[in-house]
């Protein structure tokens, strides 16, 4: 197949076109480059041997968007685009507390846009990659795809709940549309060659680069945010995800959507409804988490045994807007899309450390 993938020189994008790639599908990068490296998916093309041709354009340009997908076209002598692979966006949860129409612009009205030039070029197969964070805070763990959505505490997290709606009302309204809205627990780790993987900007906001900063000696000490939430340790419990495990995911769903045929075959006009809730069927929602939980001390524990190095830490407040624990039942993924997640804490610290150790600076190292 051939896959536009959004957001493609960043973190989870760049993971993605690698395994697309390595499973035989041919794929088109675009970023506008805000918060990512070029240099990622040159790395991408050197460890695969397959180019990747790449736009520079924000999703906001509709008509930058309408190019890119309309050049894929059968009028310009190519092969269709059969989906799109939607990555880019903005996703800083504290930036975005400062920055709320910054983060509405980019990530809401940057996917409408998107939409529309989908349409005018005929392609209306999306993957979308939301977050567990739709859920807010869940009454129970672990956390499956019937627990109704929440209130997430903060407009990052809005966002992603908002285009999940617009999403499904899109393919509610049209049966043409396929689209998959895939909730990503905690993503970390890098591909095993240490070529590539997560390279943040300034100061990390989240647990692993945080300590693979500190192991590389670029931080002092890791704060863990909080030890008395009601959880076996008293940190937070989440559910980390090696980030070659979760590109796999995106490859299944895709998969699924052109195998099962969503969103092309209802000969009725009508979009079908799932059964028992209001999901439509060509808008499925899978969890792409691992089932299991670790604590901070716990995901500490294993980064200095996979690093040899020792991580200083010191207790500080709680982090406002953070749950105690979250931990997907992944059960649905490995029914419909027969995926499931491959590595353990142990390879996913692993392999976030070979990452920061060869790029002790990231990208522009
Ligand atoms: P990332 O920042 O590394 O990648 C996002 C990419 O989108 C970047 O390369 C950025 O330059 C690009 N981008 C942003 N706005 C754009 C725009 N208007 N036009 C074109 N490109 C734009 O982040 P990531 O971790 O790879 O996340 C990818 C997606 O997954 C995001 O939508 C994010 O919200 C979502 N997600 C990430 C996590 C996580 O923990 N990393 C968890 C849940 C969901
Ligand atoms: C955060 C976002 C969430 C987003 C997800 C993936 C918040 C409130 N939530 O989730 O919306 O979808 O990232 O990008 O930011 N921790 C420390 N010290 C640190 C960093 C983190 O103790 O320096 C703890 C946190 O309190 C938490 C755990 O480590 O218990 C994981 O934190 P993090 O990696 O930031 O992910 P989430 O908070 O789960």
């Amino acid at each position: 197949m051939k896959l536009l993938v959004t957001g493609a020189t960043g973190y989870i994008g760049s993971h993605a076109v690698l395994e697309l790639l390595e499973a035989g599908h041919e794929v088109v990068g675009v970023d506008n480059l805000s918060n990512s490296s070029r240099e990622s998916l040159r790395r991408v093309e050197a460890l695969t041997g397959k180019a990747v041709p790449f736009v520079q354009a924000d999703i906001r340009d509709r008509g930058a968007m309408a190019a890119v997908l309309n050049a894929g076209g059968p009028a310009d002598g190519a092969r269709a685009f059969d989906a799109v692979m939607h990555f880019a966006g903005l996703k800083a949860v504290g930036e975005s507390t400062e920055q709320p129409v910054a983060y509405y612009e980019n990530n809401v009205a940057g996917t409408l846009s998107l939409l529309d030039a989908m349409e005018s070029a005929g392609v209306r197969r999306m993957i979308f990659s939301s977050s567990a964070t739709v859920y807010g805070d869940p009454q129970s763990v672990p956390i499956a795809e019937t627990t109704p959505v929440g209130s997430p505490s903060n407009p990052y997290g809005f966002s992603k709940l908002m285009i999940e709606q617009i999403l499904r009302d899109l393919a509610a309204a049209d049966p043409r549309w396929s689209v998959a809205l895939l909730r990503y627990f905690n993503p970390v780790g890098a591909h095993s060659s240490g070529r590539i993987g997560e390279d943040p900007q300034g100061v990390p906001n989240n647990l692993v680069p945080y300590i693979s900063q500190v192991a590389v000696g670029r931080r002092e000490a890791l704060s863990i945010f909080g030890d008395d939430y009601p959880t076996p340790d008293g940190t937070g419990v989440r559910d980390y995800i090696h980030v070659v495990d979760l590109a796999r995911g995106h490859v299944r769903a895709l998969e699924f959507l052109v195998n099962a045929g969503v969103g092309q075959t209802d000969p009725s006009g009508q979009s079908p409804r799932a059964a028992g809730d209001q999901a439509p069927a060509n808008c499925p929602v899978w969890n792409l988490g691992t089932g299991r939980g670790y604590s901070v001390r716990e995901a500490v524990a294993a980064f200095e045994k996979a690093s040899g190095r020792t991580i200083p830490v010191r207790v500080a407040p709680r982090r406002p807007g953070d749950i105690a624990a979250c931990y997907a039942d992944p059960t649905l993924a490995r029914e419909q899309l027969g995926w499931e997640a491959e590595h353990g804490l142990e390879a996913m610290m692993r392999d976030a450390w070979r990452w920061q150790r060869q790029n002790p600076q990231g990208y522009e190292g």
